[in-house]
């Protein structure tokens, strides 16, 4: 087993890997990935984040059907303007990647959702009470899949039609699904992630 890699490297490395290949992935490992999610903070300690893991071909092919739906929209409708932090050809080689994960998400191995589990249903997921204590997990899951050599990305478009999600994933009416993140052994390398430099983003002590 090669040496973990350190916390900044797995930080600084831990980009959206979204080409990945249908090679199975360990139980063990997908139990260590939501193991290392849980252990992510909720508000008041609740703990009440749970986790859908679909390994199965016609429930991952529903999943890839959502997931085809939003994008196609998604890609209609983004007129694709370059960002200043992001040119245009990296933002091109990002469409083509999203749309490879379109194609093939249904051949990923495992599709991780990261749900959580309220006392009572909820009106409005986007409002859900407490809706952002499934991300410090997510974020945890995608550390640990590249710490470990697996390949993740986070994904949200494929659940936007809730009804269909929860009848899917067969979700009882007090959980709601937020992200799903496909993952499996990467196709391609971890490259670093680049962001804006730190000094455009700090605003000492008043904006
Ligand atoms: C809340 C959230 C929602 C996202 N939804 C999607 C999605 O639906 N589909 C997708 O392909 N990527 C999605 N992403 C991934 C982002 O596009 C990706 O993290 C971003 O482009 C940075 O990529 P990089 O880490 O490779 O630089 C989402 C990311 C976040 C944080």
């Amino acid at each position: 087993m090669p040496e973990e890699p350190g916390l900044f490297e797995v930080m600084y490395t831990c980009r959206a890997m979204r080409r990945i290949k249908p090679d199975p992935v360990p139980e063990e490992l997908l139990l260590k990935l939501a193991d290392a999610g849980n252990h992510g903070p909720t508000g008041s300690n609740v703990q009440n984040v749970r986790w859908v893991i679909v390994r199965d071909a016609e429930r991952k092919r529903l999943l890839a059907e959502q997931n085809r739906k939003y994008i196609t929209a998604y890609m209609a409708a983004d007129p694709v303007v370059e960002l200043p932090h992001h040119p245009q050809a990296k933002r091109d080689r990002m469409r083509e990647a999203v749309v490879w994960q379109m194609e093939h998400m249904h051949e990923i191995p495992a599709l991780i959702i990261a749900c959580l589990e309220f006392a009572e249903p909820q009106a409005d997921a986007a409002r859900a009470g407490g809706g952002g204590y499934a991300w410090p997990a997510v974020q945890n899951v995608l550390l640990a899949a590249r710490a470990l050599g697996l390949g993740a990305a986070p994904t949200t478009l494929g659940l936007r039609d809730r009804a269909a999600v929860k009848e899917i994933l067969g979700l009882p009416e007090t959980v709601e699904a937020y992200c799903l993140m496909p993952v499996g052994y990467p196709m391609g390398n971890f490259g670093p992630v680049t962001r804006l430099p730190v000094r455009d983003t700090v605003h000492w002590d008043r904006w």
